[in-house]
């Protein structure tokens, strides 16, 4: 099966490769679907596998894939034993540090001494943030990398060639460097990237790390490339080790020289020529702290003529010539006073800590993220430890964690100063909101409210989302005033809104006696009110807020169902098969469990099979199954959240008086006379007269439906250059084959 894949990986554009990761997921799933629920496999294993390993190289090959990549868990990573190691032919040192003002004069004073300088003779440093990552050296040969090393003990790192291979920052081949060129800096990762990999795993049930630095270490120091691949780290180059050629004369030229060769260097990075502009620039860079986006600890001053510091050498473990003046940490210690839990719109329930108000980084923190329960347990969702496996409980001693914008989170804590009577947190079993059971699956991170609509919480959250921009946006109808609205029991539900002027508008008086309500916005807000009565389908779907089920989502279901009462009845007629995946989710879950502790393979495909087999799903539920996870962009996760939330009776009633006050349009009526409406058109290879994005649109726009993969339902195979599979698979099926301007020509005129 592995030679129908024409072209290797490496050679796909971004949209090929996009493309078949997309139909190569749909494949994985509905193999899955084939075997397991229809019980009529399709493929071999040997097939599967091969599909998982092309999978595999495809995001291997393009990490922007990794994020979205669903099957990834599930491919084995190849063993690996530990990092080889590397000795450094120059040591890798750290910096002494200096603290206040007096000790950066001091610096000065005694380099003036070591080079026999008088006090006014002209000496010049560089000043530059320190990067709060780790270290790593990037050794080119002829220009190409040839090693990349941790600093290890600084004589000793370890070998992470293949992982820095991995970062966007980090050059693969550079041009008219020396022979030999060591490049060394920091490696790092973004305040935002990092809030965006904690939330991931805090939904997911990942590592949850305590800061960007631990989790730029924790995502170099992975055995599989792979995972750092799918983690945002970057790089900035400020010295060097072994060298066959001199880079420059001073500091400065080396670095511009470093940036000419395709580094990212320190834009802050300035010429000072005396130890009050060195300190000047200190106190800019603190100033702009918060506002870089990435964590810095201090400013570097370094001797900015490399013959001098060649002259002032090195002390044991530091250079003589440069010294890193230190800030104050960003980090403090308080009393934790309290657990709140948050519901969320999708009934995420999450703990916030109610602290001692405490100083960290120059403002006041109140409140920090805990994560998640296993957070507050000190354990990772896969069992692991975090902080060493101390639980967090109230009235600890916790140390709170902020950089920049970044929300505060409680890192650590101190058992010493933990109160006798301090007992483990229980974290709540039933909603403190509305009472429901909180549950959390097989699976997820978080404990969820299963209240719905009837949690106010989550009820309050839903309606912000159902006004909000991209879903409702009525006019005149924002957070503010839903919340003010549930307050006073005038919106409990989307359906609510379309009866305000019949319940309250007489009750325009009531409307206009409320604070910050005139009668003309009154006015106004009906009459928007009364706009949105009519909704296209993608909207209201978007607007109901359902987990997973975002805009592009939404589009596709409504794409593909084009009716409200369409896209229900699949739905519910899927519930059976939906239920038999989850079951086969949990039974994989366990004999993933038994085969890691039994120290033998798991048998997916087996346990899985029992699983649905045991459910007896009906064939029509298996169908309608199928065909909801194969819209192309919609997948299990989505399908099972959508059938969660169309089963369950609440949501459901509340759905269903939504509708009933509706005027719901479906997606742009396909032009019925097109010759492609109705039709199931897949586009393969590579498009040179529109973009695949373009085509999608347009096809949609003339009634076809658009998937991602060939099967026999397919009417038309539009194949490019470098189409490979599908081409075959259509061949094969007797699918209409046409290439761009076949299509082009088909459509014309349409
Ligand atoms: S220069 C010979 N410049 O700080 C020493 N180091 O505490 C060369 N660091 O191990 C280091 N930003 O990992 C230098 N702009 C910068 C730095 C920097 C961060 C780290 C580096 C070093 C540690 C020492």
């Amino acid at each position: 099966m592995a030679d129908i894949h024409k072209k290797d990986v490496a050679e796909l554009t971004a949209d090929e490769a996009r493309e078949e990761f997309l139909a190569l997921e749909q494949q994985l799933q509905t193999a899955d679907i084939a075997y397991h629920q229809a019980d009529a496999p399709e493929i071999s294993d040997a097939e599967y596998d091969s599909l998982k390993r092309r999978y595999r190289e495809l995001v291997a090959a393009h990490p922007d894939l990794a994020e979205q990549a669903t099957q990834l868990e599930n491919v084995g990573a190849p063993a690996a034993s530990g990092f080889g190691k590397v000795t450094h032919v120059v040591r890798m040192l750290s910096l002494g540090n200096a603290f206040e003002d007096e000790d950066v004069a001091d610096f000065d004073r005694s380099i003036r001494k070591y080079l026999g300088l008088g006090a006014d003779a002209e000496l010049k440093y560089t000043a530059e943030p320190k990067i709060d990552g780790l270290s790593l050296s990037l050794r080119y040969e002829q220009g190409q990398l040839v090693q990349a090393a941790t600093r290890g003990d600084g004589s000793i790192g370890e070998n992470v060639t293949a992982n820095a291979r991995t970062i966007a920052d980090i050059p693969q081949q550079i041009e008219g460097a020396p022979e030999v060129l060591e490049v060394r800096g920091e490696v790092y990762m973004s305040h935002e990237d990092f809030e965006a990999l904690n939330a991931r795993h805090a939904e997911r049930g990942g590592k949850i790390f305590a800061n960007p630095r631990n989790a730029a270490a924790g995502s170099l120091r992975q055995l599989d490339a792979e995972i750092t691949r799918a983690r945002p780290l970057r790089f900035f180059a400020y010295s060097w080790g072994d060298l066959s050629a001199p880079l420059a004369e001073t500091q400065m030229e080396a670095i511009a020289r470093l940036q000419a060769l395709g580094f990212q260097t320190n834009p802050l990075t300035r010429l000072c020529a005396s130890t009050e502009e060195m300190i000047a620039h200190y106190r800019q860079i603190e100033e702009q702290r918060a506002t870089l986006g990435y964590d810095i600890d201090g400013v570097v001053y370094k001797v900015n003529d490399l013959s001098l510091q060649e002259r002032l050498g090195f002390r044991s473990t530091t250079p003589r010539w440069a010294i890193a003046h230190k800030f104050p940490a960003e980090l403090a210690w308080t009393r934790l006073e309290g657990i709140d839990i948050q519901v969320g719109r999708t009934g995420a329930l999450s703990p916030v800590a109610r602290l001692k108000p405490v100083t960290v980084g120059g403002v006041v923190v109140s409140n920090a993220t805990l994560h998640n329960e296993d957070y507050i347990q000190g354990r990772d969702s896969k069992g692991g430890e975090i902080r060493g496996g101390k639980d967090i409980r109230i009235g600890d001693w916790v140390q709170i964690y902020r950089a920049g914008d970044v929300i505060p989170k409680v890192a650590d804590v101190d058992l010493s100063k933990r109160p006798a009577d301090a007992q483990p947190y229980q974290f709540p079993q039933t909603c403190e909101i509305c009472n429901s059971p909180a549950v959390r699956e097989e699976g997820d991170a978080v404990r969820r409210c299963t209240g719905g609509m009837i949690c106010p919480a989550q009820a309050v959250e839903k309606l912000k989302h159902f006004v909000s921009r991209a879903a409702f946006d009525i006019e005149g109808l924002g957070a503010r005033q839903v919340e003010q609205f549930h307050a006073d029991g005038w919106i409990k539900e989307p359906a609510d809104i379309f009866d305000l002027k019949e319940k309250y508008g007489s009750g325009l008086q009531q409307l206009k006696n409320r604070e910050g309500w005139g009668e003309k916005s009154a006015e106004n807000l009906f009459a928007a009110i009364e706009e949105k009565r009519t909704i296209p389908l993608a909207k209201l779907i978007f607007a109901l807020g359902i987990r997973h089920a975002g805009e592009v989502a939404a589009r596709d279901l409504a794409l593909h169902y084009r009716s409200w009462s369409a896209m229900a009845e699949a739905i519910d007629t899927a519930r059976p098969a939906a239920l038999a995946h989850r079951a086969a989710d949990e039974a994989e879950g366990q004999e993933r469990e038994a085969a890691q502790k039994e120290g033998r393979r798991a048998r997916i495909s087996d346990t899985r099979a029992a699983a649905i087999a045991a459910c007896d799903v009906p064939a029509a539920a298996a169908a309608a199954w199928a065909d909801l996870i194969g819209v192309d962009g919609i997948g299990a996760v989505l399908g099972l959240s959508l059938s969660d939330a169309f089963a369950n009776t609440d949501e459901r009633a509340a759905f269903d008086r939504l509708v009933a006050k509706l005027t719901i349009v479906a997606p742009d009526a396909p032009a019925a006379d097109s010759p492609v409406a109705g039709k199931t058109v897949v586009f393969t290879g590579s498009l040179e007269k529109m973009t695949r994005a373009e085509a999608k649109a347009r096809a949609e726009a003339l009634g076809a439906k658009v998937s991602g993969s060939v099967s026999k339902k397919t009417d038309i195979l539009v194949a490019g250059p470098g189409a490979g599979s599908k081409a075959k698979k259509a061949a094969e099926l007797g699918i209409q084959t046409l290439d761009e301007d076949g299509w082009l020509e088909l459509i014309a005129g349409a």
